[in-house]
């Protein structure tokens, strides 16, 4: 058995973990790259070249495990704030992460996915993930999904236009929107909503993350910086997530007092 291969249940049993309780999707605000760098006297460039490595390890721990997907946002659509130095380092980290990436992607039969404004990226970044995206568009392994310029309410707004521009043409009825209508026009569309939300670096806010797709979603802070984020820490968010009682607004039958 090579080190990549998926956790057999027993493995999973000496980790803590076990199948049945493992969230499907895990989406997570990789925070503290910039106080990392800051903390040992580096600029904080440094602090998001090592947060790659922490990206590599958990795609690799979080598809060992067999989650369905692992959304990371990488780039909010408020972070084009930063100085212009730190944008420009940090769009040619998502480049090099695009190509450098594929072989793996490829290798662990990952399905590679962005959301977020692509068009607002550098024509060159687009093309990048348009690449990775088509060549992974058929593997059967976990969705790899990244947020590049993504913000939720930008989203949410373009979602409405949409929605709104197809009333107007009648070709939907106001009465005919649904919940899932909305679902459908985010660019989270056919992808299942995030189980757990997890933010590195002690930040107790989600900052204009997936606001609609969280709605249900168990949250889990780590006083971690992301650079120092590794697969042991993820595997202590699973194992506290075992053991949370997700009633979705209703009573949990197993419960004391239910009756
Ligand atoms: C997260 O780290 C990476 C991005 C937002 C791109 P930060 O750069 O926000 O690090 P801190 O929060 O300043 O430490
Ligand atoms: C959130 O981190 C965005 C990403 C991790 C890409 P920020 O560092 O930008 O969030 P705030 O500004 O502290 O809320
Ligand atoms: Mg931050």
């Amino acid at each position: 058995m090579s080190k990549e291969d998926p956790y057999s249940d027993t493995q999973l049993t000496a980790l803590g973990l076990e199948r049945a309780t493992l969230p499907g999707h895990v989406a997570i605000i990789m925070d503290g790259n910039g106080r990392w760098a800051q903390n040992r006297g580096l600029p904080r460039i440094e602090g998001h070249r090592r947060g790659v490595t922490s990206v590599r390890c958990i795609v690799e721990e979080a598809s060992r495990l067999g989650l369905k997907q692992l959304t990371l946002y990488a780039f909010s659509s408020e972070n084009w704030k930063r100085p212009p130095r730190e944008l420009t380092l940090l769009m040619h980290l998502l480049r090099q992460y695009l190509v450098e990436e594929r072989r793996e992607i490829q290798r662990q039969g990952l399905r590679f996915r962005v959301i977020g404004t692509i068009s607002g990226l550098d024509p060159m970044i687009q093309e990048e993930i348009k690449k990775t995206e088509t060549m992974s568009a058929e593997n059967d392994g976990m969705t790899l999904c990244l947020a590049v310029n993504y913000g939720a309410r930008q989203e949410i707004t373009e979602a409405v236009r949409r929605i709104v521009s197809g009333v107007l043409q009648g070709q939907l009825q106001p009465e005919a929107i649904t919940e899932q209508t909305i679902a459908d026009h985010l660019t989270t569309a056919g992808m299942p909503d995030p189980d757990l939300v997890i933010r590195t670096a002690s930040e107790f806010r989600v900052s204009n993350f997936l606001l609609w797709q969280i709605s249900y979603a168990e949250l889990w802070v780590s006083e971690k910086y992301w650079p120092e984020f590794r697969e042991e820490d993820f595997r202590t968010a699973m194992r506290d997530y075992r053991k949370r009682d997700r009633r979705f607004g209703g009573l949990n039958p197993g419960n004391p007092g239910t009756k």
